[in-house]
Order: structure tokens, then sequence, then C-alpha cells
């Protein structure tokens, strides 16, 4: 149970869903965490959570977008915990509202696109520029990205966020190229559909339907899962393992059905 002890891990994105429940898993197993998202409050009571458990844990709030931000939640952690080991980066747009005008090649308003390519992968740029510097001064570190199946094949829908994921995988492999020899590490998570409150609450029991028979095990992906993955990468037991896409969907990448179209 103490994979990471003596580790220090920030987790963006981290108020709830996947990177809630990767936040307290990086805890469980000995990490400081520090815990970000554009909505504070929330990443403060996440970090209250995990305080109340016994491990150590900030919230900070702020738009990672933002270079300032970034480069601000870096030196907070810096500033509280001493360095940095692991870098999660797991913020995206995923709210509906911003998702519903996400749309097609024809139709596509430019701030959305604008605003998916900041947000999705400038945000894992900038945090990858400021925390490299302070992982290579302590001899390494794990960064893991956060991609989506969106990334892998087209769809007739939500085109800057399938664009925005897909330049994850090219980020990743190049920090992983350039920063190898400093002893850190780099991969991509590519998650297939992973059941968090917000994905229940918002896809029709039809969809959720189609896709759980798309997916090849018997269950649907739950946010521990992806947890547990991303705790796999941020220790030592991967650490023969960098650029890497890995895709976590329950083999729902792995197939196509001609004859029942699932
Ligand atoms: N749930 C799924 O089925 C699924 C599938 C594929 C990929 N993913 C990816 O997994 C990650 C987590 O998704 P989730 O389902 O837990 O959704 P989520 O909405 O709970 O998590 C995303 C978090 O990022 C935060 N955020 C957004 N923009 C930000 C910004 N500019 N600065 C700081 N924080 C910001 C949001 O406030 C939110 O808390 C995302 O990268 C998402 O694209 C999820």
């Amino acid at each position: 149970m103490s994979r990471l002890a003596g580790k220090v891990a920030i987790v963006t994105g981290g108020a709830g869903g996947i990177g809630a429940a990767t936040a307290a898993e990086l805890a469980r197993e000995g990490a400081a965490v520090a815990v970000v998202d554009i909505d504070e409050v929330k990443a403060e009571e996440v970090a209250d959570r995990i305080r109340h458990s016994g491990a150590r844990a900030i919230g900070l709030g702020g738009d990672l977008a933002e270079e300032d931000v970034a480069r601000s939640v870096v030196h907070a952690t810096v500033a509280e915990f001493g360095r940095i080991d692991v870098l999660h980066n797991n913020a995206a747009l995923t709210a509906s509202s911003f998702l519903a005008r996400d749309t097609t090649v024809s139709e596509m308003p430019l701030d959305v696109w604008q605003r998916s390519m900041e947000a999705n992968l400038g945000s894992q740029l900038l945090m990858c520029k400021h925390a490299v510097p302070e992982m290579r001064s302590t001899g390494g570190g794990s960064i893991v990205n956060m991609s989506s199946g969106a990334a892998l094949s087209g769809d007739r829908t939500r085109l800057a966020y399938g664009v925005s994921k897909a330049g994850v995988h090219a980020l990743t492999m190049y920090v992983a190229t350039s920063e190898g020899k400093a002893g850190i590490r780099a991969n991509t998570i590519v998650p297939g559909l992973i059941l968090t409150d917000a994905v229940r609450a918002h896809l029709s029991p039809d969809i959720l339907d189609g896709l759980g028979r798309a997916t090849l095990t018997p269950y649907v992906g739950q946010p521990q899962d992806v947890a547990e993955l991303v705790l796999f990468l941020a220790s030592e037991q991967s650490r023969y393992i960098t650029g890497q896409m890995i895709s976590i969907d329950g083999g729902m990448s792995a197939h196509v059905s001609m004859n029942t179209g699932d």
C-alpha cells in the first residue's frame, strides 16, 4: 500500500469524476497530492477528504489554459511538498453545454475550437513545461496525460474534442523523447467509456446500452479502473514504459462488428 511513499503528485481536473478517484488512489499509496481544478471549491473538497483519510493534500484553483496559473500551481506544490514526482494531466472540457457546440467541420464555431485546444491540449503543455524542470532537478518523474478514444477514430460530432485529444498523443511522445534521459517518463491513457456520475446523468439509457454492448468485458469501466492505471504508470513498476498510448476501454477499440452493429 505504499507504491508512492515519499512522492508528490499533481492531479489536474481533480474536482470530480476520474480525477478525484485518481487523487484519492495516489494518496492511498503514499503520495502527497495537489488537487487542481478550475472549480476551486470542489478541488478543495476533494483535498479535504484526502486529508481526513490521513494523507497530505492541497486544493488549488484556476484555469490551466493560462500560463500564469500553470506556473503558480507548480510553484505552490513545490512550496508545500518540496518536489514533483508525478503529473497527471487529466483536466478537459467535458460539460455537455460546451460539447453541444462542438460539432462538425462545416459548422465548427471558432471559439469552441480554440477553447478546446487551449483547455484540453494547451493545459497539458503548460503543466509539462513548468513541472519538467522541477522533475529534472530531483532526478526524474512520471507524466500521465489523458486522452480519449475520441482521438483514435472519426465521429459525426465533437471534432474539436477529438483533435485536441489526438494532439495529446504527440505531446506525450515529444516529452518522452526529449526528457527520457533525464529520468522523466511520459505516457498517454486513452479511456473508452468510463461511468462517472456525470456520464451516467447525461447519456441516455439507449446510448449507454449501445456503448455497453460495444464493450467486450461484461461490465463498463469505473473511475477506479483508470485510477489504478494512473497509479501503475506513476510508480516504479512501469519504469520501462514511456512514450506509449495505453487504452483502457474494455476492448472497445479492439473490434468492429459487421454483423451486430455493436
Ligand atoms: N468519463 C469518460 O467516459 C471519459 C472517456 C474518455 C476520456 N475521458 C477523459 O478523462 C478526463 C476526466 O474526465 P471525467 O469524465 O472525469 O470528467 P470531469 O468533467 O469530471 O473532469 C474534468 C475536470 O477538468 C476540469 N477542467 C476543465 N477545464 C479546465 C481548465 N481549463 N483548467 C482546470 N480545470 C479544468 C473540470 O472542471 C473537471 O473537473 C478528461 O480528460 C476526459 O476527456 C473521460
